[in-house]
């Protein structure tokens, strides 16, 4: 006999149609989604005209990404996911380690190689700030030649991709720690800005009454061999949206101050961020990146 579908027994059958499905972890992914999907249709009684209205928002997000702009990202960003992904991650090992941070859609693999000391600005004008620490192992020694990138948005808020020219690098850098792990640096002080708003997750931010806002940060990706690779933000105290960051990202261990006056400072006269980074030992299983996003023109597949 013809099985019966309706509200309820679909979800059955579409997983048992799945059933074959021989990678384990794909299939238990899937499996679970459909579960989810479906249980949420039910709940909100969803129409065709709803369901019509997702597919039409969900292919604005797809058309609006490029080689240089993640709409997807940002939506998962938006909706709490990549935070919880984060978190996820970070609790996949016992070492006390710094906690993980949005890496968001601006991150670019190729920014350019600067020696320590170095001032990762070449077109904007903000107040320079010196930023400084070590980077240490979960027991606190310090972590030679390990790989700092740092990225950040110039003073109104914007970063080199959002400009005209996206071929232009600015305030992005990658440097090596020295014999000890320490690292150091000049930027400009960080500006809090909005997210990208003129795209469908602008709409969806806008439709929900929300301010859209990030508070003022700057990223980090930290590796070295043997380490698992930490993605990760630092965030100004005091910033008026610091406990309201549109994506979710902060976190209190990550919120710093810069020090108008520090005698320790590496560089003489500036003020300064100090901040150490602990790495995790690298986990043996699969499981090890810690990047919820990409480099936008990895993520796109040019067609062939
Ligand atoms: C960012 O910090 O670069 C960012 C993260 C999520 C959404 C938008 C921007
Ligand atoms: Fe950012």
């Amino acid at each position: 006999m013809v099985r019966t579908i309706n509200e309820n027994t679909v979800t059955d059958a579409v997983i048992e149609q799945m059933s074959g499905t021989s990678a384990p972890r794909f299939k238990e992914i899937m499996t679970a989604l459909v579960r989810h999907l479906h249980e949420f249709g039910r709940e909100v009684d969803l129409t065709a005209e709803e369901w019509l209205a997702a597919i039409r928002f969900l292919t604005a997000v797809g058309q609006k990404c490029t080689e240089h702009r993640q709409e997807f990202v940002l939506l998962s960003d938006t909706l709490g996911f990549s935070s919880l992904v984060n978190t996820l991650h970070d609790k996949r090992t016992s070492d006390e380690a710094t906690k993980s941070s949005l890496l968001g859609p601006f991150y670019r693999q190729d920014a350019p190689v600067l020696k320590l000391g170095d001032s990762i600005v070449s077109e904007s004008k903000g107040p320079e700030v010196v930023y400084y620490g070590q980077v240490t192992n979960a027991a606190g020694q310090g972590i030679p030649n390990a790989l700092v990138q740092v990225w950040e948005p110039d003073e109104t808020g914007n970063y080199d991709l959002q400009k005209l020219d996206p071929s232009v690098m600015d305030l992005r850098g990658r440097f090596r720690t020295d014999s000890e792990g320490r690292y150091y640096f000049r930027g400009i002080c960080p500006t809090g800005y909005r997210i990208p708003m003129d795209g469908p997750v602008g709409d969806m931010i806008r439709a929900q009454r929300r301010h859209g806002y990030r508070p003022a940060h700057i990223h980090f990706i930290v590796g070295a061999p043997g380490y698992r690779e930490l993605v990760t933000a630092l965030y100004v105290a005091g910033d008026e949206h610091i406990d309201s960051d549109t994506v979710f990202g902060v976190s209190d261990s990550l919120v710093i101050s810069v020090n108008p006056n520090d005698p320790a400072s590496p560089i003489p006269n500036l003020p300064t961020v100090h901040y150490d980074f602990r790495l995790a030992a690298a986990a043996k299983s699969a499981a090890m990146s810690g990047r919820v996003g990409a480099d936008p023109s990895q993520i796109l597949q040019k067609a062939h």
